[in-house]
């Protein structure tokens, strides 16, 4: 499907966030509600994409993350140095307004992020996110998520498959 052309931007005071409305309730009421605080106490950053006359499109968060080494699959994980934790980002929350729905978007947004954790000067092995559904976890899995052992709904992908 065609994605038409949005803009990707950190999200600033500037930007109305009051009109957003994905199917997810609370992730609307914590993007109408919190998101800015936690700007400001540094524990997430968001990105907006704006369409048209700067109305958005949809959103997602990043932060600093870790994972246990003995959490990944073995495979990845003997390729690691023996530290008890691996960095990674988590892009803790992803959503896109219903009226742009099935354009494109939510990958695309998907795609921004990991674009932005990869070149990052701060080294990161894998972008995690935390789907909060079974639904939410196959969109991921269909971009080639990969889902840690003994979890369902935390998925990674390591950042150097998209370098
Ligand atoms: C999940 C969500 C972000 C998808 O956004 P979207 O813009 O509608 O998705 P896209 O149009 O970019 O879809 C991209 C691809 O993912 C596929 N896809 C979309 N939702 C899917 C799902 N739930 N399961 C599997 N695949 C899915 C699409 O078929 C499309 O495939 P293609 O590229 O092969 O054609 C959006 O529906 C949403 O905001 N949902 C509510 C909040 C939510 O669930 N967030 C997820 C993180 S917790």
């Amino acid at each position: 499907m065609s994605c038409p052309p949005f803009r990707v931007e950190q999200l600033t005071k500037a930007h109305d966030r009051s009109a957003f409305s994905s199917d997810s309730e609370p992730l609307n009421r914590y993007f109408r509600e919190q998101v800015t605080q936690d700007i400001r106490r540094r524990v997430a950053t968001c990105f907006v994409a704006l369409a048209g006359r700067n109305r958005i499109a949809g959103y997602y968060t990043l932060a600093a993350a870790s994972v246990l080494l003995t959490g990944l699959p073995a495979a990845m994980a003997k390729k690691l140095p023996r530290y008890p934790t691996v960095p990674t980002v988590r892009m803790g929350r992803l959503a896109v307004d219903q009226t742009f729905k099935g354009q494109g978007l939510g990958g695309a947004l998907l795609a921004d992020a990991l674009t932005r954790a990869a070149r990052s000067d701060i080294a990161a092995y894998a972008l995690m996110v935390d789907a909060k559904d079974r639904n939410a976890a196959n969109f991921y899995q269909h971009h080639g998520f990969i889902p840690l052992p003994d979890t369902h709904l935390t998925l990674f992908l390591p950042l150097a498959t998209v370098r």
